[in-house]
């Protein structure tokens, strides 16, 4: 199956998916980030399909079809985000119908949304994590593959708990992909 990386950040997760030999074809990018020279590095072609404007004006429709475009010339048929900071519209969903894949850094439904790492400090749980789930038109809901329990430690900071979470998720990721496309 031909995996499509999104994302948005730094592209540890990419890494840990290139790391495990997953077959990833193409990465898109909707700003530069990390993830660009990472997937420079193992020699996949990354493509920057530029997000302008975070405002009002932004044509979420028309961004999603460029997404779809290119996913579908390099032949993409599982969509694997990794850190995607754009919301897409339905049209990808039809076009990837339960193919779409995401890992999100709390145990879902807890803590949906961008800031999930900082929102669990803020609760005071003890206990938080990271899910891999298959990604639906509602943002960080959808069939959960699977989900680990990280710690909350004395003294953690939004930094330290988010890369002991993603610690977890660059083992547990490449491994729930895997599994979905064997
Ligand atoms: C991960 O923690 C992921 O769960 C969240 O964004 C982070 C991406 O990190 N959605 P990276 O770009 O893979 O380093």
């Amino acid at each position: 199956m031909r995996i499509g990386v999104l994302a948005s950040s730094g592209g540890t997760n990419l890494e840990a998916i290139l790391r495990a030999e997953l077959p990833v074809v193409a990465v898109l990018v909707d700003r530069p980030c990390g993830a660009t020279s990472v997937a420079e590095r193992a020699g996949v072609p990354a493509v920057l399909v530029h997000r302008a404007t975070f405002g009002p004006d932004f044509d979420r429709v028309a961004y999603t079809e460029r997404v779809v475009d290119v996913l579908e010339r390099h032949g993409v048929e599982l969509v694997v985000m990794a850190g995607f900071g754009t919301i897409l519209d339905k049209q990808i969903h039809d076009v990837y119908p339960s193919r779409i894949l995401n890992t999100h850094p709390a145990l879902l439904p807890a803590f949906p949304g961008w800031h999930a790492v900082e929102e669990a400090l803020a609760a005071g749980v003890k206990v938080t994590g990271c899910t891999v789930h298959l990604a639906t038109l509602e943002v960080d809901s959808g069939p959960i593959l699977a989900q680990e329990a990280v710690p909350v430690l004395d003294g953690d900071t939004a930094e330290t708990l988010h890369e002991r979470i993603k610690e977890v998720e660059h083992r547990l990721y490449p491994e729930t992909i895997r599994r979905f496309i064997s």
